[in-house]
C-alpha cells in the first residue's frame, strides 16, 4: 500500500504500537537504581525509545520503507536522524556521568574489574549506535528503528541490571559490591 502524506503507512488490526510501547510507560521498578541522577537519565533513555517508536506507523511489521511515499520516507529519515543526534549526545553525557561517579568514589581503585567491564559495555553500546547510524538509508529506516529499539531495550534490561545497579549498590554499601557481582 502506498503511503501518502503523514498518515499511517498501513492499517493494522490492533491500535498502533500498543504492544510495542507497553513496557515504556515507566522505568520498571527492578531497574530503579535509587540514584536520582542515574535514574533520571535512564528515564530520558525511555523517552527516546518512546519517541523512536512513534516515527513509523508499523515498526514491528514493515520489512522496509519502499511501500511509503517519498515524502513520508524523507520525513521518517529526518525524524530518526534528529532522534539519533539527541540519543548520541545523551549517551555520551550519561556514560560520562556514571564514569565520573565511579572515579569520584574511587571505585576503580578497589573494583577495577567491575569498573572496566562497565566502561567496556558503555563503549560497546556507543559503537553499536554509531554502526546503526552509519547504515541509515531512506529505504530502510524502519529496519534501523527496529535495530535501535532492540539495542536500547537490551541496554535497559541487561546493562542497567548488570552494571548500573552494581555501581549504585556499591556506592550505597560503602565500597562493597553485591556478593553475586563477583
Ligand atoms: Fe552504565
Ligand atoms: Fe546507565
Amino acid at each position: 500500500m502506498m503511503h501518502l502524506g503523514q498518515e499511517p503507512v498501513m492499517k493494522v488490526a490492533e491500535p498502533l504500537g500498543e504492544r510495542y510501547c507497553a513496557r515504556l510507560v515507566a522505568l520498571p521498578p527492578a531497574l530503579n537504581t535509587g540514584n536520582a541522577l542515574i535514574d533520571d537519565e535512564h528515564r530520558q533513555l525511555l523517552a527516546v525509545m518512546q519517541q523512536l517508536r512513534t516515527v513509523c506507523a508499523d515498526p514491528e511489521r514493515l520489512a522496509d520503507c519502499l511501500g511509503c511515499a517519498g515524502a513520508r520516507r524523507q520525513a521518517c529519515e529526518h525524524a530518526v536522524v534528529g532522534i539519533l543526534g539527541d540519543l548520541f549526545a545523551f549517551i555520551l553525557e550519561h556514560f560520562a556521568s556514571e564514569e565520573r561517579i565511579m572515579r569520584d568514589a574511587m571505585m576503580a581503585v578497589t573494583e577495577h574489574d567491575l569498573c572496566a567491564a562497565h566502561i567496556e559495555d558503555h563503549a560497546a553500546i556507543a559503537q553499536k549506535v554509531q554502526e546503526i547510524v552509519s547504515r541509515l538509508d531512506f529505504a530502510h529506516t524502519v529496519a534501523r528503528i527496529r535495530e535501535l529499539d532492540g539495542l536500547l531495550g537490551r541496554w535497559l534490561d541487561n546493562h542497567i541490571g548488570m552494571h548500573d545497579l552494581i555501581l549504585v549498590g556499591w556506592l550505597g554499601k560503602g565500597s562493597q559490591p553485591p556478593p553475586d557481582a563477583r
